[in-house]
């Protein structure tokens, strides 16, 4: 049995559904704070190897709550996305994204040290660098973060080499770059009532009548002068987490690994690559820079190939015309 925290979110039930798909019944434990129950309710519908065994609605921040949910089964891992990551709302408000995503996950780990359950694998994030020295980014690149969020997700790094060294408990980091995507057949998506995310955010301008969709800065040192990022498909996203639970059930030792293309796309390569999946003109503001995007957020993805045995496979294009499926499927009036 495996637990995933956070599996009414976009990613987390993007996981649980291959869980699913591979034969593992898995027990989903989230406290809805930003997924949705509609989600679980379709993955428990569907007709796949796995179960969901149970959906646990319950909030991390209450060790009785992650407590009980842990001695009810016998997980052998466990998959730990719940958090908070909305950037800009963990710079006005950082105590509650330290409660969240640091207490929550400390009582996590407390509660799986008390029921000996000894594999994580852990969201982590670029934003844990902060402003890059260099790109590609390695994971020996200094750590530091610009905002809140990037700090408590480092800090859990840190907390589970402690835990790792004294309890035995295992972690898998992976630190995600810019994730796009969503189930090839629409089963499961992204769905934030707070969007911040590129790709979402231009496909819903196209379902807002004279919406049109901003552009921070056109002048920084890229090769359209548009912001470049590392663009990451769900599906190989998911394949890594796989390859993660493989690495800890082979023993491997605690780690941390950048999940990325090691491609660089600008902004406007990307709208016109939505606008060749949807046949539709995009139309864009360029407005002042915000602060603290750094230009350039490409990964070195060496780690992850040789030591997970892991590939990414799919196109930035592939990526968005999933997006777009799922969008149109579920948002689209
Ligand atoms: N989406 C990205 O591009 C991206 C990039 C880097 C890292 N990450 C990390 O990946 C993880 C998943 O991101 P996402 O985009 O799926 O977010 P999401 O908001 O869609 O999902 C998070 C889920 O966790 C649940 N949750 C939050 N706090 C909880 C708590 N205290 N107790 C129980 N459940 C709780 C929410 O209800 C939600 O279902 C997060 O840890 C995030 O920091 C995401």
């Amino acid at each position: 049995m495996i637990l995933v925290t956070g599996g009414a979110g976009y990613i987390g039930s993007n996981l649980a559904l291959r869980l699913l798909e591979l034969g593992h019944n898995i027990v989903i434990f989230d406290n809805l704070s930003t997924g949705h129950i509609e989600i679980i309710n379709k993955l428990k519908n569907l007709d796949l190897k796995g179960k969901i065994v149970d959906f646990i609605k319950g909030d991390l921040k209450n060790l009785q709550e992650i407590e009980s949910a842990l001695s009810k089964y016998k997980f052998e891992a466990i998959f730990h996305f719940a958090a908070f990551s909305i950037v800009s709302e963990s710079a006005k408000n950082p105590s509650i994204y330290w409660e969240n995503n640091f207490l929550g996950t400390k009582n996590l780990l407390d509660a799986m040290k008390k029921f000996n359950i000894n594999k994580i694998v852990f969201s982590s994030t670029a934003a844990t660098y902060g402003e890059p020295n260099y790109v590609p980014i390695d994971e020996n690149h200094p750590q530091r973060p610009i905002n809140a969020y990037g700090n408590t997700k480092l800090a859990l790094e840190f907390l589970m080499d402690d835990y790792s060294k004294a309890y035995g408990i295992r972690s898998a980091r992976l630190r995600y770059f810019n994730v796009i995507g969503a189930d090839k057949f629409q089963r499961t998506g992204e769905w934030h009532e707070t969007e911040t995310h590129l790709v979402p955010n231009i496909l819903k301008s196209l379902n807002t009548k004279g919406k049109t969709f901003n552009i921070f800065g056109n002048t920084y040192n890229t090769k359209d002068g548009t912001c470049v990022r590392d663009y990451i498909v769900m599906d190989d996203l998911i394949n890594a987490h796989i390859k993660a639970l493989e690495y800890l059930n082979n023993g491997g030792k605690t780690d941390f690994f950048n999940l990325g293309t090691k491609e660089g796309n600008s902004v406007l390569e990307v709208i016109q690559t939505a606008e060749e999946v949807t046949g539709q003109k995009i139309s864009y503001e360029i407005k002042e820079k915000r602060e603290g995007d750094p230009a350039i957020l490409i990964a070195d993805n060496k780690k992850a190939k040789e030591i997970l045995n892991w590939q990414p496979e799919k196109t930035l294009k592939e990526g968005i015309e999933s997006a777009y499926n799922w969008e149109k499927a579920n948002f689209y009036k």
